[in-house]
């Protein structure tokens, strides 16, 4: 039985499969139905909002044959102070496996070592691997055109990522980057640099920082295959909004800054965007904005996610 708690969680030798079985999915779409959850309920935990995560894996579930079961924290006795443990305990006994959002990446770590189903992590605050996955394969169906390794045409390709590089999406993309053999640049205010707890999972997992950190976002930009960005206030962050807005103001992807990138870079925002601060709308709108293929591409490459942990489940 495995979980999917961070972009690690795949060995490197299983990432073609992942990303050739979301590939497959895509081009199966309304044709093939498929039976691979075929009787099976996954309860979806989330303690946060949700329209990309929630949508992708209900449909996901649903096209794989299983049934969805949608749980608002707030619904559950979790949210009146029953344990995390206790909650990982009982719904294991219910339901197939668990997708959970929430805040502490703790608490998610502390229900997958107390559930006996697979864990999906669908965002934390310290890491959103769902995401970083769809991300690097609506890249990689670029790159690989011609039916070539999907994976390894992410090899030595440079993400530019800016503006909040401190928290859920900056980290995904250093332990995503990698773990695809990427390179990363982020450009941030001082003080919102790469924070302990992910250079601590780094080193646990013997990986070098590898990452490169600068107050430029002209530095982190140029020669980038990718320009990431993210909203400046996250879930949670709702009352540091005015301050985040005015320090963060340098690092907005204006179509100057877009068109100091590579050529032919792509620009990526996993959404909800707030054009006018971290991105101009005419970014938003360039053709090489990938933002909705990106949203697409959740569903088929959380259906391939799920198949993978799927698999190994024992029931
Ligand atoms: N990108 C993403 O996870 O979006 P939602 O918050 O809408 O799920
Ligand atoms: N950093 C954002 C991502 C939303 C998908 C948040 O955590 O709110």
């Amino acid at each position: 039985m495995r979980h999917f708690l961070k972009e690690t969680d795949f060995r490197p030798d299983e990432l073609e499969a992942v990303f050739a079985l979301a590939r497959d999915f895509k081009a199966q779409r309304g044709r093939a139905a498929s039976s691979v959850l075929a009787g099976q309920t996954w309860a979806m935990l989330f303690s946060k909002s949700s329209t990309r995560t929630r949508v992708s894996f209900e449909v996901g579930i649903h096209e794989l044959g299983g049934n969805p079961l949608f749980l608002n924290r707030n619904d559950l006795q979790l949210g009146r102070g029953e344990s995390v443990e206790d909650t990982a305990k009982v719904l294991s006994r219910f339901v197939h496996g668990l997708i959970v959002r929430t805040y502490e990446h703790a608490d998610i770590e502390r229900l997958a070592a107390a559930a006996t189903v697979p864990v999906i992590n669908g965002l934390t605050d310290f890491l959103h691997p769902c995401q970083i996955y769809s991300d690097a394969f609506t890249a990689a169906e670029r790159w690989s055109q011609g039916g070539g390794n999907l994976v390894q045409s992410l090899k030595g390709r440079k993400v530019a990522y800016l503006g909040d590089t401190s928290f859920n999406m900056a980290n995904s993309w250093i332990l995503g980057a990698s773990q695809f053999g990427m390179k990363v640049s982020l450009a941030g205010p001082a003080g919102f640099e790469p924070g302990a707890e992910i250079k601590a999972q780094l080193k646990a997992e013997g990986r070098p920082a590898e990452y490169h950190f600068t107050t430029d976002p002209v530095e982190a930009v140029r020669g980038a295959d990718i320009v990431y960005t993210d909203v400046w206030s996250s879930m949670g962050q709702e009352e540091e909004a005015a301050e985040r807005l005015a320090r963060m103001r340098p690092y907005t992807t204006t179509a100057k800054l877009f068109a100091a990138a590579k050529p032919d870079a792509l620009f990526m925002h996993c959404l909800p965007a707030h054009p006018g601060e971290e991105v101009e709308q005419a970014v938003l709108d360039n053709p090489r904005s990938v933002i909705f293929d990106q949203a697409e591409n959740r569903l088929h490459m959380q259906k391939a996610i799920l198949a993978m942990v799927a698999k190994s489940a024992k029931r």
